[in-house]
């Protein structure tokens, strides 16, 4: 059955989820706003930083735009996290002009944006190359959260090789697609000798976290480091332009939204929903159920994966049951055995003299969440070992 991708985030609008929710649950959950968001910035921040070097307002173009969040999330941008509260890019300093294959996305994001002078929306595909080839070079082409992944390779290796033609010679291109080797879909991951050398595999996605739906899958296209590698360097065959791949980010290692379903790896357990839970206010979270129980894939293939998820599992669980015991009554806690540990473990002494209701939920469980999510920038790989993976490309 041929879908239509149109009718699938209809469907996602219709659930409710997509549009609506809270922290606990829907599109803008705790972990897409305290985590997705976050490791995203981190991730694009140092192109913009070089950016801004050479000006003080940035032209961006975000593809696959949605509601249009590709600016928010861009312009939430910390000048430095921990000192101070000032974004990076100046009042005014973003031009975002959004496009989407779906006209309800546009119609949505023009009635969310209306008073703004410096944002327009278009109804446009990036399947069949670049759309705007008239307009004035765009600083960033943006996209996010899997929008690359409605791409094959064919596809992304057009697009790639107009945006650099259309680019200024000093732009960056923010790719985002599903990662490969995330492991909420295992049962998906191939022996590389199943695969015809070029064969790409499409998976049929389902986004059933938002819902019941009736569209029941569509496909997907799931990417590795060397897939992407692959289409950059086709992308620069055809290119006069060349493009570089400036660095790769994995996001959502253990908190993607297949963790809640098991859709594609039966041993998930919804690690997502109880991260949503550590940064709610006045909710306190059973820890014992953020632990997890990684379950090897079998072949010679997957060795070095394996071993990145258990030794992930093994420092993800280990600073979840130092908290659990530090927050246990009686309990004698043995010494901090790293950072993570001995950082929770100021924490929870701080309980003491901070002024807060329920200082568990809103003070010692957030900050749970903010080192597990430490973790994830500490120790990723990034080579598609997660939910989504961002490829950030320069082109000169
Ligand atoms: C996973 S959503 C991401 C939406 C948004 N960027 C965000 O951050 O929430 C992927 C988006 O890509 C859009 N899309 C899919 N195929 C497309 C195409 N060929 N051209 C343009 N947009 C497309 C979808 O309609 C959807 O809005």
């Amino acid at each position: 059955m041929v879908v239509d991708v149109k009718d699938v985030y209809d469907d996602a609008i219709r659930s409710g989820r997509y549009t609506h929710g809270n922290g606990m649950i829907g599109k803008y959950d705790n972990v897409r706003v305290l985590w997705e968001d976050e490791i995203t910035r981190f991730a694009v921040k140092p192109c913009i930083q070089r950016l801004l070097r050479e000006k003080d307002k940035v032209r961006v173009l975000d593809m696959g735009c949605g509601y249009g969040d590709g600016y928010e999330l861009l312009k939430g941008i910390r000048e430095n996290e921990s000192t101070n509260y000032e974004y990076l890019i100046p009042e005014g300093g973003i031009e975002c002009k959004g496009f989407d294959i779906n006209e309800s996305f546009i119609t949505e994001a023009r009635g969310r944006y209306k008073e703004h002078t410096n944002m327009s929306f278009e109804v446009a595909s990036f399947s069949n190359g670049f759309p705007f080839k008239d307009d004035d070079p765009y600083d960033i082409y943006f996209t996010s959260y899997g929008a690359m992944s409605h791409n094959g390779n064919e596809e992304s290796v057009r697009l790639l090789a107009d945006v650099a033609e259309h680019s200024n010679g000093k732009s960056v291109v923010i790719c985002d697609w599903l990662g490969r080797y995330s492991y909420e879909w295992q049962s998906l991951w191939q022996d590389r000798e199943d695969l015809n050398p070029g064969e790409e595999d499409w998976v049929d996605y389902r986004i059933s976290y938002f819902g019941d739906t009736d569209v029941e899958s569509f496909p997907m296209r799931m990417m590795s480091k060397e897939e992407v590698e692959a289409v950059v360097k086709r992308a620069n065959e055809i290119s006069s332009r060349r493009i570089r791949i400036g660095g790769f980010i994995d996001r959502s290692i253990l908190v993607g939204r297949h963790m809640e379903t098991g859709d594609y790896n039966r041993y998930c357990v919804p690690i997502r929903r109880m991260v949503n839970s550590l940064f709610e206010r006045n909710v306190v979270t059973d820890l014992e159920q953020l632990l997890i129980d990684y379950h090897k894939k079998e072949g010679a293939d997957f060795n070095r994966l394996n071993r990145f998820f258990e030794e992930f599992c093994m420092r993800w669980n280990s600073v979840i049951s130092y908290t659990h015991e530090l927050l246990s009554p009686d309990s004698r806690v043995a010494s901090p055995c790293s950072e993570a540990e001995e950082k929770i473990e100021e924490i929870v002494d701080s309980e003491a003299w901070v002024e807060t209701s329920n200082p568990r939920a809103n003070l010692i469980e957030p900050q749970l969440g903010y080192l597990l999510r430490e973790l994830e920038v500490d120790l990723q790989e990034g080579v598609g070992a997660a939910h989504g993976f961002i490829a950030m490309l320069d082109v000169s």
